[in-house]
């Protein structure tokens, strides 16, 4: 089976092969790499009941295929390529061999402190190289990282470590976004408040900001590494496939965000091969993801999926409009970077700010450019494709999630046709399906459907961390025998998928994910609200933005009902962070319920959108009048904002 796929007559056949007999196909690839125990056993367990497990009775450590099976051949070459948030500080890189080095000393450095296989270790630090080398450090002695991405409130952040049961955070003083400091030490110890299993905060001196350290319990990421020994030498934990790799939180459309598991066998598998042919990387090439490793994508695609091919990694600290909105580009000349990969809401913003910024860049060396994490739009699709790829670059749209582990839907480099706005044809041995709410498959092409995934792959879910039957209830259940994606996806005449959107209650803004209820939630803990609803709209960069719709206590006019739009989003900060705040605030007299108390989010959705009159079926409304109430109101506010 060959591992890299170099042709699209050798996709399509690969394709066949996995469809007809996956376990011969995904044993092929699963060989590429280093098994401490060779596995005997290909796939067990099925989707119908959440039992799916890949190569079981394997062994596998992911570091030693990341960075121990380079050091021979490419020791020298480089790992990991940091830029910082200032253009002016020092850059660092790390080699295979200084990155191994680290990762070694980190990893005793853990071990010296009691950490054990198993445990829980949450990250919560900025983009600096030592974010990477603890991620790989817990892995390396199977202890299981959970990275929160350091944008998240303390309280945010103290739910996760509660549903982690986690042992130790790393986290920083600081990091540096932009123009601004982010403190990051003083939100963990906000979060540790009421906490009993963290026994110690690891923290990296990043900006030398103030910052006060708990007796006992902090301990400088320095100090620790001196203490560590060895540095050369680390042993990596014996790991079953199944072992967990990972926990990574991500919203879902009911309750508090969910732990999504990953392990080692398969994701190492998916990742590696997966990033060798989206991207398709050669030796000596140069990669670059600007996503965040708080986010899936940072995960599998600027940690392990370019490490396990044994690329050039380029890691990032800071915004793309600082110090200018050049930034990026200053950065793909810089590195020369072959490979970029980024979101289409930072396509949308650079867009906005005008071409000159891309065209005094040398952006010759740039082979493919990649989007992620949401719909790109066409208009987006081909300024990326012209200005930035100077129409020779292909574009992958790489349709995926936090529970699939990696990309799924996207074209291979320039191996296959390319469409706007299309993600595309699966990856080889992912197989689709569209179905109707019924779950009968939709076969017919040019119809919209229910995305699922008819049979299992490497990287899927597991579980969600601790409650295994919300794992069921969301994935599994909803289509028995198929994994429901909870997006909306249609196929064109040639068999492309365009991935539309969610279709429960999820928004994706700038890429990010939250559940309706999530933030709904929050904005009710604020003092004099009631109740809320909250829905996506569309929003010129972000893709979706929030439209709050709050029931108060009372009316509230003029300064009042500003201040009173100020107490929400200021609960929303505190309760998930500034990246969860509402474009809008309506306060309402009262919300569309049906009898039987549901909120008709249809409704909402179409009045966030502007488009108030045509609501379909309302008779199953207790009370029609309210929505004449909050359309009136609307237009109101509209036609004040013009
Ligand atoms: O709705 C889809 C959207 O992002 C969701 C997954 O979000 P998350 O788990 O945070 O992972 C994001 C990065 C992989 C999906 O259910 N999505 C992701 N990529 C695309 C997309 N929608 C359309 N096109 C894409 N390329």
């Amino acid at each position: 089976m060959p591992f890299q796929i170099d042709s699209f007559d050798a996709y399509l056949k690969a394709q066949k092969e996995s469809q007809s007999d996956p376990e011969l196909f995904w044993s092929g690839i699963a060989k590429h790499f280093e098994w401490q125990k060779p596995f005997t056993e290909v796939l067990s367990g099925e989707m119908r009941d959440g039992s799916v497990r890949w190569f079981a009775d394997g062994q596998i450590n992911i570091t030693e295929n990341a960075l121990d099976r380079h050091l021979k051949e490419r020791g020298e070459q480089i790992a990991l390529q940091w830029e910082p948030n200032d253009p002016s500080a020092t850059s660092r890189s790390f080699t295979y061999r200084e990155l191994h080095e680290a990762v070694s000393q980190f990893g005793n450095a853990l071990r010296s402190l009691g950490v054990k296989k198993g445990e829980r270790i949450v990250l919560y630090m900025p983009m600096v190289p030592e974010l990477a080398i603890a991620v790989l450090a817990c892995a390396r002695i199977g202890a299981i990282h959970s990275v929160v991405f350091a944008g998240f409130s303390a309280q945010a952040l103290s739910d996760r470590i509660e549903d982690a049961q986690a042992a130790m955070v790393i986290t920083a003083d600081e990091g540096m976004r932009g123009a601004k400091t982010v403190p990051l030490k003083s939100t963990v110890d906000e979060a540790l408040k009421e906490n009993t299993s963290v026994r110690n905060v690891i923290v990296k001196r990043v900006t030398s900001g103030k910052c006060t350290m708990v007796q006992k319990r902090d301990v400088w990421w320095e100090d620790v590494i001196e203490n560590s020994g060895d540095e050369s030498h680390c042993t990596p934990e014996i790991m079953n496939a199944e072992d967990m790799l990972f926990i990574l939180y991500t919203s879902g459309s009911t309750g508090k965000p969910k732990g999504v598991v990953h392990t080692h066998g398969g994701y190492t598998v998916y990742a590696g091969y997966s990033f060798a042919n989206v991207f398709q990387c050669q030796p000596g090439d140069v990669y670059w993801c600007s996503a965040d490793i708080g986010w899936i994508t940072g995960h599998t695609y600027i940690v392990y999926g370019p490490l396990l091919q044994g690329g050039t990694t380029v890691m990032f600290e800071g915004i793309p409009t600082y110090p200018d909105p050049g930034r990026y580009w200053a950065i793909c000349e810089k590195y020369k970077v072959t490979q970029f990969y980024t979101a289409p809401t930072a396509i949308r913003a650079l867009m906005a700010c005008g071409d000159e910024h891309v065209e005094r860049h040398n952006l010759e060396t740039l082979r493919v450019l990649g989007s992620v994490g949401e719909p790109i739009n066409e208009e987006a699709w081909h300024w990326y494709h012209q200005k930035v790829g100077q129409s020779k670059c292909p574009i992958v749209d790489t349709w995926w999630q936090t529970e699939t582990g990696g990309i799924m839907i996207s074209g291979l480099g320039n191996l296959s046709p390319q469409k706007p706005a299309h993600a595309g044809y699966p990856l080889p041995g992912i197989h689709p399906v569209l179905v109707d709410p019924q779950g009968t498959p939709i076969h017919a092409n040019e119809k919209e459907g229910l995305l699922c995934i008819e049979s299992p792959w490497p990287s899927m879910i597991r579980t969600t961390y601790g409650d295994h039957e919300r794992c069921l209830n969301t994935y599994f259940r909803p289509f028995p025998g198929r994994y429901f994606t909870g997006d909306g996806a249609k196929r064109d005449k040639d068999g492309m998928y365009r991935v539309i959107g969610r279709v429960d209650d999820v928004i994706n803004v700038s890429g990010h994910r939250f559940g309706t209820a999530e933030i709904e939630s929050a904005i009710n803990q604020t003092s004099g609200v009631i109740e809320s609803a909250v829905v996506g709209c569309e929003h010129e960069i972000k893709g979706q933005g929030i439209y709050a719709f709050v029931i108060c206590e009372r009316a509230y006019e003029g300064s009042e009902a500003l201040k009173m739009r100020s107490a929400i989003e200021a609960q929303v900060v505190l309760g998930i962070g500034k990246i969860a705040r509402p474009d809008r605030i309506q306060i309402v007299e009262g919300l569309p319920k049906t009898r039987s108390g549901k909120i008709m989010r249809r409704i909402l959705r179409k009045i966030a959108s502007g488009d108030y009159e045509r609501f379909g079926d309302t008779s199953t409304l207790l009370d029609p009048s309210v929505v004449a109430g909050i359309v009136d109101q609307a237009r109101h506010l509209q036609s004040r904002e013009q």
